[in-house]
């Protein structure tokens, strides 16, 4: 019998069709429901993204106020979540472990249905993060405002004062950047619990967790360390050169999919640009500018034919530090993002209806033989 091929972390099989979003790796293109990223990501609202995924078309202006609407009316809540962060918090809990925690509540409070469930989840997504934030820093959370879009909301609730124009455009085009992106490894998780003919909640609960994974939605923080840690452009090479030496990772660059660069990357740089340049200090966007370029070659030299190139969570780190946010709200700030995808891609599965089970090589013994216990050595 000819051995089967395997491939190792599925590498180059296609698991499924969706409708929702393409990766092209090799041209460095990303389309959300038919859109090129760079049309949708700084122009639509992140309610407008959501409703296209979901829907396959824009909103017309009473579909989107009535959207916007029945988000913010789900806003709030459930009693027992806002209990369990206060719990969580006193245990000093990372967010994400939080997130997690949290997101597996969120059925509660008669959300009931598939629709109903994604959209509770989308909608409390970022009140369960700004809540947890501010219990984690001594302070109590913040009442959702229905009167500000999904992303201002989120940064109100993170702060408690209303974000300036640019800071919401700002979080409003990382949320339309990272809201989708194939079948990546936490969208795949959601997509097989839901194939199982489970419910939503249970399969954003375990996207949660493969998101959390640094080599996946992990990786912003450290990128940004990295940055800090360079401190100056003339050490960067050093720097670079040393972990590198020591066989580690660069984060914020490689991808499975893409070998050029990632087309986020130059939305959310654009975007970093742009809000560095109105808080009038370029200093760190300069240095990061400087830190990637010497990685690239870096890499290129390290590990040559392996085409590393710099990916979304480099930017993003950029991005969201510009915006006040503190690293350890990085990954759960993408969760807030990718929960609109997720929720997306389960309706989409749940359409399908097909259990996901792969075949698996067995590689273990054979034809062992039982001993009792008294005869184990
Ligand atoms: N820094 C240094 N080396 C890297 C690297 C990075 N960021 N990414 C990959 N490599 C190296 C690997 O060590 C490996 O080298 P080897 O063949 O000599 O052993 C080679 O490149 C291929 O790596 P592999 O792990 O097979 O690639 P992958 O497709 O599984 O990895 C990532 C994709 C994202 C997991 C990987 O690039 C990575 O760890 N990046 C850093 C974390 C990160 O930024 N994650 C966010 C992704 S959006």
């Amino acid at each position: 019998m000819p051995s089967p091929i395997i491939a190792h972390g599925l590498e180059g099989v296609i698991a499924g069709s969706t409708r929702l979003s393409r990766v092209d790796g090799l041209a460095g293109e990303l389309i959300i429901a038919g859109y090129p990223l760079e049309e949708i990501a700084a122009n639509a609202s992140f309610e407008e993204t959501t409703f296209l995924l979901w829907n396959d078309r824009l909103p017309d202006a009473a579909e989107l106020a009535d959207f916007q609407q029945r988000l913010a009316s789900l806003r709030a809540l459930p009693e027992a979540t806002v209990a369990l962060l206060r719990a969580v918090a006193a245990e000093k809990t990372p967010p994400m472990d939080a997130l997690r925690m949290a997101a597996a509540t969120l059925s509660l409070g008669s959300v009931e249905g598939d629709a109903n469930e994604a959209t509770a989840l989308v909608a409390r997504f970022p009140t369960v993060v700004a809540a947890y934030w501010r219990l984690l820093h001594g302070a109590e959370p913040v009442t959702p405002d229905p009167a500000l879009g999904h992303a201002a909301n989120y940064l109100y609730m993170l702060n408690g004062e209303g974000p300036t124009a640019a800071q919401a455009r700002g979080v409003e085009t990382y949320l339309n950047t990272v809201i989708d992106h194939s079948f990546n490894a936490s969208t795949f998780t959601a997509r097989v619990i839901t194939a199982t003919a489970s419910d939503l909640v249970s399969a954003i609960t375990g996207a949660v967790g493969a998101l959390k994974g640094p080599l996946h939605g992990g990786a912003p923080g450290p990128a940004l360390d990295m940055v800090f840690e360079i401190g100056q452009a003339d050490r960067a090479e050093a720097y670079l050169r040393a972990k590198l030496e020591r066989g580690e990772r660069l984060m914020g660059f490689g991808h499975r999919v893409y070998k050029v660069r990632d087309p986020r990357a130059d939305v959310l740089s654009a975007a970093a640009e742009k809000m560095y340049l109105a808080g009038g200090d370029m200093q760190l966007y300069e240095l990061a500018r400087s830190v990637e370029e010497k990685a690239v070659a870096l890499l290129a030299e390290y590990k040559p034919g392996r085409k590393l190139q710099t990916n979304v969570e480099f930017y993003t780190a950029l991005l969201l530090h510009g915006l006040g946010l503190k690293t350890a709200l990085f990954t759960p700030t993408f969760a807030v993002g990718r929960v609109a995808g997720w929720t997306a891609h389960c309706l989409e599965q749940r359409a399908e209806g097909r259990l996901i089970r792969p075949g698996s090589d067995y590689h273990g013994g054979l034809g062992r033989q039982w001993t009792a216990i008294s005869e184990r050595g």
